[in-house]
This record gives C-alpha cells, sequence and structure tokens, in this order.
C-alpha cells in the first residue's frame, strides 16, 4: 500500500493552524473502478485563534495578526507533528496557504513552509485558501465532483461549482459586504462583542424576526451576486431610530436581521441550485456543500437544509472546525494536487498572493 503525508500551514488571517493529513492508497494491482478517495485520516489539527488579541479592536489587526503567526507558528507545527505521532521524515511534502489573504501572514506561513521544505529535500505545495474549502466535503464525506460551494465566512462570500481538482468556476460573489463581514458590523453597531455572528444568532433567538421588514438584497435579481450593505444600511437607520435600545430590541433587531439574511441567500441560491441541474442534468445526486464561519448559524443552516430537500439536493455541511479556517484542509488540497499530477512542486519562488 502507498501511504501519502502532508503537513500543511495555515496564517493567511487570524488562525494559526498546522495539521498532518495522510492518505492510504489502494492496496497495489487492486483495480480501482472510480476516482473515489479511499481513506484519509486527519492525522493532527492544531488551530490556534487569534481573537482575543484583536477583539478590543472589533476586528483583526493585521499588523498584530503577523506578529502573532510569527510567534506561534513554529510550536504550533510541532504539535501538529507531535499529535499525529510522526516525525518530518515521515511527511511527504509541505503545503502551505500561498493566498488569498493578509499578506503579514502569508509571508510568514510560506516562508516557514519553504524553509522547512528547503531543508529537508521534501516538495513545497503552495495552496490556495480556497481551494482548500472547496475541497474539504472530499475528505470529510467523500464527495464526488462535479458539486456546488456555499463559502460564507468573514473575507468570502461565494457559490463555487467546483468540477475537478483546479476546475472552479465563481457563479456568484459579493459586490459589497461579505456576509460574515455584515454579522460583525450588526454586532458592533448594536454593542455586541467581537465576532459578530455568534453574538447576534444568540440575541436573535430571544427576538422577533417580523418586527422590522429589513431589505432581501439582490432577490429576484437576473445578476447572479450577493449585497449585504444596504441591508446593514437599514439596520443602522432602524437601530438609529428607536435609540437607546432595550435589550428586546436588540433581540428584535438581530431576528429581524437574520431572516433578511436567511431569505436573501435562500433566493440567491436556489437560482444556482437550478443552473447546476441544467448544467448538469444527469448527474445523479447533486450536492450543495456549506463552508465558512457563517454556515456556524443554525437559522441559515435550516433555511438551506430546507432548499436542498425541496430541490433534490444533498446538504453537506463539513464540521464546524474543518469549515472554517484550518490547515487540515490545506494538507488535504496538498494531497489532491498531488494525486491529480498538480501539485507545483517546484514552489520555492512561489510569492505570497494577498489578492489571488
Ligand atoms: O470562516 P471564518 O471562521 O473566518 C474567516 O472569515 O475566514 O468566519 C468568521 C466569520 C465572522 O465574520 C463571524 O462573525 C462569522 O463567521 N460567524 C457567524 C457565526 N459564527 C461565526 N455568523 C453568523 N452566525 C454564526 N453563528
Ligand atoms: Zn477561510
Amino acid at each position: 500500500d502507498e501511504v501519502i503525508r502532508v503537513l500543511g500551514i495555515e496564517t493567511s488571517c487570524d488562525e494559526t493552524a498546522a495539521s498532518v493529513v495522510m492518505l492510504e492508497d489502494a492496496p497495489a494491482g487492486a483495480e480501482i473502478l472510480s476516482p473515489r478517495i479511499l481513506s484519509p485520516q486527519i492525522l493532527s489539527n492544531v488551530i490556534l485563534s487569534q481573537v482575543e488579541e484583536h477583539a478590543a479592536f472589533g476586528g483583526v489587526v493585521p499588523e498584530i495578526a503577523a506578529r502573532a503567526h510569527v510567534e506561534a507558528l513554529d510550536g504550533i507545527i510541532e504539535a501538529a507533528l507531535a499529535d499525529a505521532g510522526v516525525t518530518l521524515a515521515d511527511v511527504d511534502a509541505i503545503a502551505a496557504t500561498a493566498g488569498p489573504g493578509l499578506v503579514g501572514g502569508l509571508i510568514v506561513g510560506l516562508m516557514t513552509a519553504k524553509a522547512i521544505a528547503s531543508a529537508s529535500g521534501k516538495p513545497l505545495i503552495a495552496v490556495n485558501h480556497l481551494e482548500g474549502h472547496a475541497l474539504t466535503a472530499r475528505l470529510t464525506d467523500g464527495l464526488e465532483f462535479p458539486y456546488l460551494l456555499l463559502l460564507v465566512s468573514g473575507g468570502h462570500t461565494q457559490i463555487v461549482r467546483v468540477a475537478g481538482v483546479g476546475d472552479y468556476r465563481r457563479w456568484a460573489t459579493t459586490i459589497d459586504d461579505a456576509l460574515g463581514e455584515a454579522f460583525d458590523k450588526v454586532a458592533k453597531m448594536l454593542a455586541l462583542p467581537y465576532p459578530g455572528g455568534p453574538n447576534v444568532e444568540t440575541a436573535a433567538a430571544k427576538g422577533d424576526p417580523t418586527r422590522f421588514a429589513f431589505p432581501r438584497p439582490m432577490k429576484g435579481s437576473a445578476q447572479p451576486d450577493f449585497s449585504f450593505s444596504g441591508l446593514k444600511t437599514a439596520v443602522r437607520q432602524a437601530a438609529t431610530a428607536i435609540a437607546p435600545l432595550s435589550e428586546q430590541d436588540v433581540a428584535d433587531i438581530c431576528a429581524s436581521f437574520q431572516s433578511a439574511v436567511a431569505d436573501a441567500l435562500a433566493d440567491r441560491v436556489a437560482r444556482a441550485l437550478l443552473r447546476f441541474r441544467t448544467d448538469y442534468p444527469d448527474k445523479a445526486e447533486p450536492a450543495l456543500v456549506v463552508a465558512g464561519g457563517v454556515a456556524a448559524n443554525r437559522a441559515i443552516r435550516e433555511t438551506l437544509e430546507r432548499l436542498c430537500a425541496e430541490n433534490g439536493f444533498r446538504f453537506v455541511a463539513p464540521p464546524h472546525r474543518l469549515c472554517t479556517d484550518n490547515a487540515a484542509m490545506i494538507a488535504w488540497a496538498g494531497i489532491e494536487r498531488l494525486n491529480a499530477d498538480m501539485a507545483d512542486t517546484d514552489a520555492f519562488d512561489f510569492a505570497p498572493r494577498s489578492r489571488w
């Protein structure tokens, strides 16, 4: 049997992360009938969140993030190897996020990966962070291509058609704020602590979603994209109009905001499901994968689950720890690239790309 182990490194935002993922290949001589993934295993998945370092500023401060990555990364890599019960000698390649993201963090992660690869004589694979999110469902659920991905995080709001390793087509993106960013800004205007998303969700649970009729941006639009800044402005106006806000006011605003978001998302995603059906009429079990921090939101999740059921799509939500930023998805993308003979293994001159 052949075994591949890849060390992954992720430093593109405010998580310092390292992981070892292993893939056992089919026994030699076995006939492989489909390119199904045989048995990927996450041997370790170490994540250090910098949330507390940025909380006082209400958002990620790039300079603080870069310094924190420098201080933490080698310890995190050592922990990932130790947790996996391996040494560098057992690792076949080093995969690191090379973009998109905050350039300071990217430099720290990619340079560290280059140093390790160079000193150990192992190949280096420069991974696009979004490819990591896009391929996670194959690691967790063995999903086969093609499928649809809804990525909703603090930095991204996209619908991507994933048709193969390296074969990604963005069908929709936000024309203004990312959805997580909208959650964080709404939280800030209501004086809820950072990061806002989970706090908005908690407050919403006690609120009346029908009290404020907030707009559903882009709903019904022929353009496939998302928009959230108009909704954010409407929330601000409502909050200003009734200030000072009682606890119930805050709850009602959160519930009404969340319901507007779920409604707007459902409209955009429904459109993409329809297009997927048209493009792949013979696909037996089409699937929608959700990823990104906002995918943790139960109201949003339930709405999307219902939408998928109504449209005959399988709804795939990888575990939260693998949906938000992590290094297992980067190691896995490295394995996928190696298997597809698409690893840019001569990546020593690869420069970090903050806008890749
Ligand atoms: O994927 P993620 O952990 O990091 C990146 O942005 O890359 O996403 C973080 C975002 C934040 O904006 C946070 O407020 C949002 O996801 N978020 C949520 C929830 N949990 C996290 N938004 C809504 N509801 C939640 N339960
Ligand atoms: Zn991410």
